[in-house]
């Protein structure tokens, strides 16, 4: 079953420096946008694209990340005591439905090598990997509409987007020619190349990587086999690369809106976006920002 996807990795050992000094004693992850910890709604975006499976790559100070996703009986049966019922489901969905493991990430290595550390849980089959504070609002999952172009071509997927050039040299950025597609012209690239967080004038194109991959096992061997990148440390993107030579990559640029919630003004561009859009908070929301806007 060669392109059947079970599996999903989030990346979570990463330091939050970007967003000191709300991350020195909490994870990144564990931020709220809204009502939510980020890195749920990476979940629920695995959940909705059909994997159930999630490995969560941690570090040391992480551990609220295992229980939220965890049981809390007390809360539970104090929720039910005071017939909260709702709350009580919306509690329960997530961990009801997904299966979690943790794998630590003993060094901060790189994104390269934490998805290395996934390796004996994901085995020999193709899997996801989505980076928790790239949060995406859009109609389709944009997972969803990864696993679409993934089951057609049998092959590994990113998801690009385009960057304006003053910002590309904090992504991984592609060489790409487009690629047949039944919908929306230059949605789909064949890949020949990336590099990792090239200056303006070297990057290759206006496409950047962003957080949702869909990689065939392979990679595992090629991340063996590739030396520290960019920043020092074992680079995605540069195992990726080194793929290409002998497996087919694709690039899709999904529909939807992506936000870098890793950064403070991403945070607060994806809070406003996800607050007018929430279905009980959106509308009084949005009244409050109209009498609001008139003091600006
Ligand atoms: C990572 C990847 C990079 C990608 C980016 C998207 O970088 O290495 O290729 O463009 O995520 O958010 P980071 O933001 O972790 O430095």
């Amino acid at each position: 079953m060669p392109f059947t996807l079970r599996k999903a990795v989030f990346p979570c050992a990463g330091l939050g420096t970007r967003f000191l000094p709300a991350t020195k004693a909490q994870p990144k992850e564990m931020l709220t946008l809204v009502d939510k910890p980020l890195i749920q709604y990476g979940v629920e975006e695995a959940l909705a694209a059909g994997i159930p499976d999630i490995l969560v790559i941690t570090s040391r100070g992480k551990s609220s990340i295992e229980d939220h996703f965890d049981f809390s009986p007390e809360l539970e049966s104090a929720l039910q005591q005071k017939g909260k019922t709702k709350l009580l489901e919306e509690v329960k969905a997530v961990s009801d439905l997904i299966s979690i493991g943790f794998v630590r990430q003993k060094r901060a290595l790189g994104l390269g090598h934490a998805v290395r550390c996934a390796r004996d849980m994901v085995g020999d089959e193709p899997f996801a990997v989505l980076l928790p504070d790239d949060i995406i609002r859009s109609e389709t999952p944009a997972l969803l509409q990864m696993k679409g172009v993934f089951q057609q071509l049998g092959a590994s997927v990113i998801a690009l987007m385009r960057v304006p050039r003053e910002e590309i040299s904090a992504y991984g950025v592609v060489e790409a020619t487009p690629h047949p597609f039944p919908g929306p012209p230059n949605r789909l690239f064949r890949l020949h190349g990336m590099v990792e967080k090239p200056s303006a004038q070297d990057a290759p194109s206006d496409l950047a990587i962003i957080g949702r991959y869909i990689l065939m096992p392979e990679i595992f061997r090629f991340l063996d086999a590739t030396e520290t990148g960019a920043g020092g440390e074992l680079q995605l993107t540069d195992a990726i690369r080194n793929m290409l030579a002998e497996f087919p990559v694709f690039g899709y640029v999904f529909e939807g809106t992506r936000y870098d919630a890793g950064d403070k003004f991403g945070y607060l561009q994806a809070t406003l976006d996800f607050a007018l859009h929430h279905p009980e908070l959106g509308t009084r929301f949005a009244a409050h920002l109209r009498t609001k806007q008139a003091t600006l």
